[in-house]
């Protein structure tokens, strides 16, 4: 296709390992000769990358499917062709099955496999590839990478060995796996040379994250790692997500404490507050080791904004542990968290439980729960009212004159003021505060250059 410039629709589900893994196929297509479009009805190449966490995600592509075949028809009316790709979780998780029920689809590749999608265009290589070449990807993906604002995510880690009795992952990710420190290093600078100022990085369990030190000494884990990018020139900020409790180590903790630009957030899913439904979940921890994690968590960062994740009726779950649930989240307090109601995957062995809890019970338990986690959203938003908090400005606001940014807690932060404040942090006023998001105004010119 030399020469001629192609396009590409990528449409991106599920979580923001999927967001990273999106923006690298756009990174890879672009060698290729494909510019990245807005919408499917002007694209060559449609890929959608998938998620497979819960049933809705992933029948979702299956309606998408439908609406593409349509464009497909119409773009050939006029002598377009149009290729269409399956990558991510449904991708790994039901293979050639797709083909069989969506036979409009082109390729499918699975997460640890589209490193390939260029050969597979050229017809160089079979156009299904689900196979765990980790290795072979971060290999294979272009070397230097186009940022795209001033914040960015870095995946560190992929994979999951832990095998929670709901979850697909483990599945369609394949088995932990840690990047080099120097390959994350090196791909951390070359962001911030683009301008990038805050980095998330990224991983099924992030703080699984070991690999050999790059002192020459004993293996680090994430929170060394965290201390090593923290020396970088011109990096402002640095989060992680998402941990699992099981692997919060003390050296984790540390860095909460010691580290200035690691900021004070920390997502570390729960999922129930009962010790039995946990121990039913596999989940490897039991409320009194989240409670005392938590406490140490705490001690070494008291202002910490804690988020979680939780399932409300995995099979089982008596009315009793669902007020465990709701008590734990009254002991502890979140800044934020997501809430699902269970649901049933193939192959997990939560699936195969005959104690399944009917769907108005998990509803009840779901709207309970969230009224409670979003009263608990709006106390910690309201609580930041009348300080000053330093914001890194990201995107341009809704309405006229405004501009958007995060806070060192990860809360959306609207002021008025002038565009070329995006890619700098500034110290801000905050003055009101809404569910969702806190507004105020600057009260300081940008602290660093942009
Ligand atoms: N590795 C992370 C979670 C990744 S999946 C962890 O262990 O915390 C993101 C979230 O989706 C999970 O935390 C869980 O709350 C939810 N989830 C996973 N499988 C689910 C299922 N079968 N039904 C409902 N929610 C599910
Ligand atoms: Fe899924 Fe559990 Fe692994 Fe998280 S730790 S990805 S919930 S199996
Ligand atoms: Fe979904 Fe796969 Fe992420 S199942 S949540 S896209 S790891």
């Amino acid at each position: 296709m030399s020469g001629t410039k192609k396009r590409v629709f990528i449409k991106t589900f599920g979580c923001q390992m999927n967001v990273y893994d999106s923006a690298q196929m756009a990174t890879l297509l672009g060698t290729e000769g494909y510019d990245e479009v807005g919408e499917a009805e002007n694209a060559d190449l449609v890929v959608l990358n998938t998620c497979h966490i819960r049933e809705k995600a992933a029948e979702k592509v299956y309606s998408d499917l439908g609406r593409l075949r349509q464009i497909k028809e119409a773009r050939a009316k006029d002598g377009k062709t149009t290729q269409i790709a399956v990558a991510g979780c449904v991708a790994q998780a039901e293979g050639a099955e797709i083909r069989r029920r969506a036979p409009v689809v082109d390729y499918v590749v699975g997460p640890q496999s589209y490193q390939r999608l260029p050969q597979m265009l050229r017809g160089e290589e079979d156009p299904l590839a689900t196979d765990f070449a980790v290795d072979d990807k971060f290999e294979r993906l272009a070397k230097k990478r186009a940022a795209n604002g001033p914040t960015a995510f870095v995946t560190v880690q992929e994979g999951c060995d832990k095998f929670c009795s709901f979850c697909v992952v483990p599945y369609t990710r394949g088995a932990e796996h840690s990047r080099s420190a120097q390959e994350i290093s090196t791909e951390v600078r070359t962001l911030v040379r683009y301008g990038v100022r805050e980095v998330t990085l990224l991983g099924q369990n992030v703080n699984a994250w070991a690999a050999p030190g790059l002192d020459g000494g004993k293996d680090w884990g994430l929170g060394e790692l965290i201390a090593h990018l923290a020396q970088i020139e011109g990096l402002a900020r640095i989060r992680y997500t998402t941990s699992h409790p099981r692997d919060m180590d003390d050296g984790l903790i540390a860095a909460h404490r010691d580290i200035d630009v690691l900021m004070p957030y920390l997502h570390l899913p729960v999922q129930s507050g009962s010790d039995g439904v946990l121990k039913a979940m596999n989940r490897g921890h039991t409320m009194d080791m989240y409670y005392r994690l938590i406490d140490n968590i705490r001690a070494a960062r008291p202002d910490i904004a804690l988020s979680g994740d939780f399932i409300v009726g995995y099979p089982g779950e008596s009315d009793a542990d669902f007020e465990d649930t709701l008590k734990a989240v009254r002991d502890i307090g979140y800044a934020s968290a997501y809430s699902f109601k269970y649901s049933r995957r193939p192959g997990t062995p939560g699936a195969k439980r005959d104690d399944q809890i009917p769907e108005d019970v998990k509803a009840d338990r779901l709207s309970a729960l969230q009224d409670l986690l979003v009263s608990q959203q709006i106390a910690f938003n309201e609580s930041l009212i009348g300080k000053t908090l330093p914001v890194l400005f990201d995107k341009k606001g809704r309405h006229e004159g405004q501009i958007c940014g995060r806070s060192p807690y990860l809360q959306s932060v609207y002021v008025q003021g002038p565009l070329h404040l995006i890619g700098t942090l500034v110290d801000v006023k905050i003055t009101s505060a809404g569910r969702n998001a806190l507004s105020g105004h600057l009260v300081s010119e940008a602290m660093s250059p942009a």
